[in-house]
């Protein structure tokens, strides 16, 4: 760990300026997922014992720098004060009086939640005025939302630049993590990168065929791959166009040490649809009316005895349509085991990026996962190999 973190800090009697990642899922003005606000809840509470007083930063949705009323984090501040026990003071706006003003009232034990940094254009330009409008606010700047770290904005970047700043707890946590996934792993590392589109995903499957021994690829990926090597895959989701670099992606692990790890058997269907009437088929034998929904259980079997030989797995995206019923079951089967084993200490599972976290959790599998990031988009760039600005940023010890 290069950065500083809260242990390097003297924060006693200091205003803390602390970026979080508390952009959760709202629907009805409810908190349906309140995982990232559960989170930060060591940080601010690091901050309290130290003496030092937690000014929370953070974004919420795409308001394009202007002042989205539908977008105020105030629907956030209930979840906040339930995963504090404590209330939490709350000002109208990130800078300016309104900031200034509930930071000078603010006892010392207490925590104040600063509104929408995306309500000024700044933030997103990281204009420096608009950082130091943010750091002469605050003593020292925590930086704890790794999973906003992809973002080279003013309250992610510019500010680390004009305040002393280190990693809060969650940050630490993401970073130490992925680290032992990808920076120094235990060899032989797996990884699984599922998901619809490899267009999406190209960068990403470039660095970890370097990177991994074996590579599995799921999900409609998955059909590119199939259909680059000749297959013929029906009307499954495909990415035609891309046949070239899928061939290319696939020479290149050939060339290395990396082996590709492709479904062997498929479950079919007619329809996109739950429950719809399927079958399992070898992999070349998708009826050309058909569309491929999930890895079937013999590539699962592959899958497993991949994880079973390997020390560490990396785990981005599902393997099938993990969304609807029953093709479900290669994600299930698979994320269930890997869960067993990294319970068991055999295997250190790392996973990551949005509908992967759905769907272990659906799969009942993210809690003896070894970690589970709160990160979607920063997990890919991570995953890419790219160096995230709002990590770069923070001092180093
Ligand atoms: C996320 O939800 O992935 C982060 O909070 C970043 O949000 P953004 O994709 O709107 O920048
Ligand atoms: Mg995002």
């Amino acid at each position: 760990m290069v950065w500083k973190t809260l242990d390097d800090m003297d924060l006693d009697g200091k205003v803390v300026l602390t970026r979080v990642d508390i952009n959760v899922p709202v629907e009805d003005g409810n908190v349906t997922d309140a995982t990232r606000v559960e989170r930060i809840v060591p940080t601010v509470r690091d901050i309290l014992a130290k003496g030092g007083k937690p000014v929370l930063l953070a974004h919420f949705d795409r308001p394009k720098g202007k002042v989205v009323p539908s977008m105020s984090l105030r629907v956030v501040l209930p979840t906040l004060e339930a995963a504090l026990g404590q209330t939490v003071a709350f000002a109208d706006d990130c800078v300016g009086p309104a900031a200034a003003e509930a930071i000078a009232a603010l006892p010392s034990g207490g925590v104040l939640l600063l509104e929408n940094t995306r309500f000024h254009g700044g933030e997103e330009k990281n204009d420096p005025a608009f950082a130091a409008e943010m750091a002469k606010l605050g003593d020292v700047y925590c930086n704890d939302a790794f999973s906003a770290a992809h973002r080279a904005h003013a309250s992610t970047e510019g500010i680390a630049r004009l305040l002393p700043s280190c990693a809060g707890r969650l940050m630490q946590a993401e970073l130490t993590a992925l680290e032992k996934a990808l920076g120094q792993p235990e060899r032989p590392v797996v990884a699984v990168v599922g998901g619809a589109k490899v267009s999406t995903k190209l960068e990403l499957l470039g660095n970890l065929i370097e990177r991994v021994d074996t590579l599995v690829i799921g999900g409609g990926m998955a059909n590119t791959f199939l259909a680059a090597k000749g297959i013929d895959v029906g009307k499954s989701l495909c990415e035609h166009d891309l046949a070239d670099t899928a061939r290319e992606i696939m020479a290149k692990a050939e060339a290395g040490t990396c082996e590709i790890l492709l479904p062997l058997d498929v479950v079919v269907a007619r329809e996109f649809k739950a429950n719809a009437p399927h079958e399992t088929v070898a992999v070349d034998a998708c009826p050309p009316d058909a569309m491929i929904l999930d890895a079937g259980p013999e590539t699962v079997v592959k899958i497993v005895a991949a994880f079973r030989a390997s020390k560490t797995l990396v785990w981005n995206g599902p393997l099938g349509a993990f969304e609807i019923e029953p093709f479900n079951e290669a994600t299930n089967d698979a994320a269930r085991e890997a869960a067993a084993l990294s319970k068991g200490g055999r295997l250190l599972a790392v996973a990551g990026g949005g509908d992967t976290v759905a769907a272990l959790n659906a799969a009942g599998a993210a809690d003896d996962f070894t970690y589970v990031s709160t990160a979607g988009g920063a997990f890919l760039e991570w995953l890419e190999g790219k160096t995230l600005p709002g990590v770069a940023a923070l001092d180093q010890s």
